[in-house]
């Protein structure tokens, strides 16, 4: 059995990883071995069979005894751990959540029902190194990629609606807080059925530009508004959220030699842990609709056509409707009034299941049959 080290499980993502490896048993097939940087010594986690007690995260010779690495401890532990394990010349297969190694040569950004090909291909070349691609990224090839695999995309432009768990667990908090602040400010008129709509929003506007409102993790107001901007200013007025939509899309395809144009505009808005985003595609001819949804609807096992109609849409196309679950819906599907090439289409999908923990177990199972 292949030894596997943990790095990270404790947090966010490792918590999501560790719940569906336990669901999907995938502790059955690994000999696992958890690693802390707090706590070495420590008792390892309930993954429903013996581990030994918990070893140090920075130990190289630990590290190096692993036949597998899965990092979900975040960039810095990469940028510190990476390079020295493989100076010393360790040659197992390290499996990251960090963005760090991402556009690496020898890297692949893993999402196996999407590029199981790349995927297939990197490993026959002796690739080691595999790399959970950017939530909303993921996100988008999950409920589209059957249109990129027919090569029907000339381009494609995304607005999303990013939730605050891709920011980080401290700004869901934030942001809950943020919530119940403003509920509590307007609370005593809200409760009055005769009190005027006017007074009760003067309220909440005057907390939401209040000094006192908790925005120590988002820097600005979440709840009742939004953020226009994701990550860091890369100067050229995109931001670098933006900048992953055709960077990493063409690298998971494979395509980075003739790469499809995808751009677009990334948000946050209050959600909890659902990127939405809505699309236009250019395709490179008129497809009829029907053979649209049928091609995105067959491109994997979790993908889910949504009518577009009104109830469908809003019962079934909701980060309340998705969230903690592996479906990705999309929907919205209608030929734009630009001409029959130009197609809308609006898709939810978990970021912590598909868009973080989901694709690197996945990746752990290719790599253990
Ligand atoms: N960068 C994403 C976000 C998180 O801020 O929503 C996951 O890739």
């Amino acid at each position: 059995m292949m030894r596997v080290g943990f790095t990270g499980w404790r947090g966010m993502v490792g918590s999501v990883l560790m719940q569906r490896m336990r669901e999907e048993r995938d502790f059955d097939h690994i000999e696992p071995v958890f690693f802390t940087t707090s706590q070495p010594g420590g008792k390892g986690p309930d993954v429903g069979r013996e581990v030994p007690p918990l070893k140090d995260a920075r130990e190289l010779a630990e590290l190096k005894a692993m036949d597998v690495i899965v990092s979900c401890q975040g960039g810095d532990y990469t940028t510190e751990i990476f390079p020295k394990l493989r100076a010393e010349g360790w040659a197992g297969h390290w499996i990251d959540a960090a963005s760090t190694l991402r556009m690496e040569k020898d890297a692949v950004i893993i999402l196996d029902p999407v590029n199981r090909n790349v995927i297939d291909q990197a490993l026959d070349a002796g690739g080691k190194n595999w790399i959970g691609g950017n939530c909303t990224v993921s996100l988008m090839l999950m409920a589209l990629g059957g249109l990129f695999r027919e090569n029907l995309v000339d381009w494609a432009t995304s607005m999303t609606y990013q939730a605050a768990s891709g920011a980080g667990a401290q700004n869901m908090r934030e942001l809950l807080k943020q919530m119940g602040e403003v509920h509590r400010v307007a609370s005593d008129l809200l409760a009055d059925p005769a009190s005027a709509i006017l007074d009760i929003d003067r309220e909440v506007a005057g907390t939401l530009r209040d000094e006192k409102l908790p925005t120590a993790h988002f820097g600005v107001p979440l709840a009742g508004s939004l953020i226009p901007w994701i990550d860091k200013d890369l100067g050229n007025g995109q931001s670098k959220e933006e900048w992953k939509g055709a960077a990493e899309t063409n690298k998971i395809l494979g395509r980075e030699a003739s790469p499809t144009p995808i751009d677009g505009l990334c948000v946050r808005i209050g959600a909890m842990r659902c990127h939405s985003q809505a699309l236009t595609l250019k395709l490179n001819k008129d497809v009829p609709l029907d053979e649209i949804n049928s091609i995105i609807a067959s491109a994997n096992g979790w993908v889910k056509v949504v009518p577009n109609e009104r109830e469908a849409s809003m019962t079934q196309l909701t980060p309340a409707a998705v969230t903690g679950t592996l479906s990705v819906p999309v929907g919205r599907l209608r030929k734009m009034s630009m001409g029959p090439e130009y197609l809308s289409a609006f898709t939810v999908g978990d970021q912590l299941l598909w868009g973080a923990a989901e694709p690197l177990r996945r990746m752990l199972r290719i790599l253990v049959e």
